[in-house]
């Protein structure tokens, strides 16, 4: 049967952040625009395994945790606490459910044209999608395509049952509460999860194969952030691998793990193994070896300044190229090229703004440089200090742990980085994302109107504290 053909301006090849955002605002700039996608519903990894889900799993935990540990300090006490894990996992699935029909209508609302199917690349000049539904083929034509695959766990040499050996997308879904989890990597998913599944009940115990967990965060926050997550009863062995694990006639699993620098071996029991040691491109199934797009050789699709690939006429953003694999950093990228696409000449992403959060609690939160990587590029620079333990809110609120630490230039005074490890840091990491992105000084920011009592209050005291000015001490 002959396939149907239909012409567009732009087509997009997957509905994560990248994809959506960059489809609305190109149909906002007036382009005949579509989107793909092989999900029953859109939104990619971010909205349906991942970010959103995660989220509400967090959410949720953290009120169990309060629930027992904390609320009796507030004079509210509640008896015994029961977690209901079934109703926990329903509330999350109905955010995400919300939250997909409501990118559904974003695609709606802006005119932009939904397949549901596999889009595959027949050359560089025509894309060929089966539809999810009955199994035609339609062949879209289009002046750009763009590629908004975005990436799959990277699962090493383990066999993923999503049951007991688990990606996040498995352990966002587990059915009861297990005894013992494992965790391979102690990057921004295994501590997510970790906190998760302890506050739920279980012991985590967190395999890291460099000497650090979160190794790319200052320093100072490390430290801080490794002593809270043990005090809240998570384990962590660094500078250790997990082999293979085996699985036991009783259903559990027998995990083998080595010290990396030392080559020595234990075995450890464990109900629940999660696999969370990094992402990887996702581009199978695309068709790539039929046009001229190239990748580099750790598989991410090579392009230029304007996310162009080898191909004239097709693009690539997010996670299928080199760069954070970030939903936010995502959605700028396909905004910035929707622009550029419709002729802006000056459209570009400020990738020295890229702010990174790990939603554990505290939160962990950071925008720019750290401290070791400022001294490196310009040698001296000031830093301001200010722990939440001196923030009126903070107290009030009853979460003192935490620090904001603010790194500026030495003579300009320009903001340089800002990390934060404390109640709400991703919001409160704005403030300097804000300024960064105006090239403002840390004055700036110590100079602003802060509400008081806010939390902001000890963003702004660390600021003036990079001249030895905080007042609030
Ligand atoms: P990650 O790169 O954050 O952390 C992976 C960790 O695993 C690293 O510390 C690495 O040293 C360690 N590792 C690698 N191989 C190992 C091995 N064989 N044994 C033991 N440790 C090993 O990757 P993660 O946590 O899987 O997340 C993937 C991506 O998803 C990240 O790039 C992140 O940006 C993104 N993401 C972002 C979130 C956020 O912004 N809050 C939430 C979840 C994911």
């Amino acid at each position: 049967m002959a396939a149907e053909e239909e012409q567009f301006d732009v087509v997009f090849i997957g509905a994560g952040p990248g994809g959506y955002t960059g489809a609305i605002k190109a149909a906002q700039l007036g382009l005949k625009t579509a989107l793909i996608e092989k999900r029953k519903t859109l939104g990619g990894t971010c909205l349906n395994v991942g970010c959103i889900p995660s989220k509400a799993m967090l959410q949720s935990s953290e009120h169990y945790s309060q629930a027992q540990h904390e609320l009796k300090d507030h004079g509210v006490e509640l008896g015994s606490v029961k977690l209901n894990l079934k109703t926990m996992m329903s509330r999350k699935s109905k955010v995400v459910d919300e939250l997909t029909k409501g990118v559904e209508f974003l695609m709606n609302k802006n005119k932009i044209t939904v397949f549901f199917g596999e889009g595959k690349f027949k050359s560089d000049d025509e894309l060929e999608v089966k539809l999810n539904d009955g199994g035609k083929t339609k062949t879209i034509k289009a002046k750009s395509y763009v590629i908004t695959t975005g990436s799959a766990p990277n699962i090493l040499n383990f066999d993923i049952d999503e049951k007991t050996i688990v990606t996040s997308t498995g352990a966002l879904e587990l059915e009861k509460v297990p005894k013992k989890l494992i965790v391979i990597g102690g990057g921004v998913i295994g501590l997510e999860l970790g906190s998760v599944w302890a506050r739920l009940g279980a012991e985590v115990k967190v395999v890291e194969y460099l000497d650090n967990i979160a190794a790319t965060c200052d320093k100072a926050i490390i430290k801080a952030f490794e002593k809270s997550l043990t005090k809240q009863g998570l384990t962590f062995l660094k500078g250790h691998k997990v082999n293979k694990a085996d699985k036991a006639k009783n259903g559990g699993l027998t995990v083998e793990i080595e010290n990396v620098k030392s080559g020595e071996i234990v075995s450890e029991d464990c109900d629940v193994l999660l696999v969370s040691a990094g992402r990887v491109p996702f581009t199978a199934s695309l068709g790539l070896e039929n046009t001229s797009v190239k990748m580099n050789d750790r598989g991410f699709i090579k392009v230029d300044a304007g996310f162009k690939t080898d191909a004239a006429n097709i693009y690539a953003l997010g996670d299928v190229i080199p760069g954070p694999m970030l939903a936010h950093k995502a959605e700028e990228e396909g905004v910035c090229l929707a622009e550029i696409l419709s002729g802006h000449k000056n459209a570009r992403v400020n990738y020295k703004t890229v702010p990174w959060v790990i939603y554990t609690w505290p939160e962990v939160a950071w925008v720019g440089l750290t401290e070791e990587e400022a001294k490196k590029e310009f040698g001296k620079v000031k830093v301001g200090k200010f722990p939440f333990s001196a923030n009126g809110r903070a107290k009030a609120n009853g979460f003192t742990e935490g620090m904001v630490k603010i790194i500026a230039h030495a003579e300009t005074d320009e903001l340089l980085g800002a990390h934060i490890i404390g109640p709400n840091a991703s919001d409160l990491l704005s403030e300097a994302t804000i300024t960064m992105e105006f090239g403002g000084s840390a004055e700036d920011l110590a100079r602003s109107f802060h509400a008081h009592p806010t939390l902001t209050e000890a963003v702004r005291e660390a600021a003036l504290d990079v001249d030895k000015n905080a007042r609030q001490m």
